[in-house]
């Protein structure tokens, strides 16, 4: 069985101390250029839920749809497209089913949405069983982005579509004793990530592959300020917030929305 991103233990023990936590990924701003460090942390709880919007107005849900939100988290999205889609037929599936039972607790109850627990690579579900599919920052966790995208197209019915955002790392161009260390700072702090670098190229061979079409768009810019939150500025040492954010102002970071449409 694949591990669970250690990182949520935290999260869950402010869930049991009473936080109400929707969403753990990046957030997205329209106009992200003149956010300084105090607007970008108190907007940051907004923008992750205007990126969680971004990637369902890619799914283009109809009435009746059946929806599958893969490494669902918290529930957040699920929730509220229970509230904009009540006629689409929901689904959160997540590795761990601790986070399950916290989605479960939460309002507006599940009626029309379903929680299981299994592993992303091997999605416990027929051929064809769902219209959309959505994946808000947890394919970098998955053994395999290639098994993930061929059980996706599996469990999609034909024209059906995921939506999913992703880290897109280039290997920087620094020493290998700097670059070991933040391999090892984004797995203690962010792991499992397997497969650190990669290529969007890549990404557009397993989409082919598994008879998908990959339409892409760049978020980079428009998710920046979440390293205000991620990585404050007057934190010292090497955390894997602060690979990311180096990552990221260094050009070696992207971060997509890409939109896969079963052929
Ligand atoms: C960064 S969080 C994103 C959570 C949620 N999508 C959101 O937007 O708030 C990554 C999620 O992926 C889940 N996850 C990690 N590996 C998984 C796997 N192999 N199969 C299913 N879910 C997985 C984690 O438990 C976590 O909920």
């Amino acid at each position: 069985m694949p591990r669970v991103p250690a990182y949520f233990d935290a999260f869950l023990a402010a869930v049991a101390t009473g936080a109400e936590i929707d969403h753990v990924h990046l957030g997205h701003w329209d106009e992200p250029d003149a956010l300084g460090p105090r607007r970008a942390r108190a907007t940051f709880a907004a923008a992750q839920v205007r990126l969680s919007e971004r990637l369902v107005d890619l799914l283009g849900i109809r009435a009746g749809d059946r929806v599958l939100d893969v490494g669902c988290g918290f529930g957040g999205t699920l929730r509220a497209l229970r509230l904009s889609h009540p006629g689409a037929d929901l689904v959160g599936l997540n590795i761990d089913a601790r986070q399950l039972a916290v989605s479960l607790g939460r309002e507006p109850a599940p009626t029309n949405a379903t929680w299981i627990a299994a592993d992303a690579c091997r999605l416990p579900f027929a051929a064809a069983s769902f219209d959309r599919l959505l994946c808000v920052e947890a394919a970098f966790h998955f053994a395999s982005r290639a098994a993930f995208l061929a059980e996706a197209s599996r469990v999609l019915s034909p024209g059906g579509v995921l939506a999913m955002s992703d880290f897109v790392l280039a290997r920087p161009p620094l020493p290998p004793g700097v670059v070991a260390a933040f391999e090892e700072r984004l797995e203690a702090e962010f792991g499992p990530w397997p497969d650190k670098w990669t290529a969007l190229d890549e990404i557009g061979r397993d989409a082919a592959r598994a008879g998908l079409a990959l339409a892409v768009q760049d978020a980079t810019r428009h998710t920046g300020p979440s390293y205000h939150t991620i990585a404050p500025d007057d934190r010292t040492g090497l955390t894997g917030g602060a690979v990311l954010r180096e990552l990221h102002r260094t050009g070696c970071l992207r971060y997509l929305y890409l939109r896969l449409e079963k052929r």
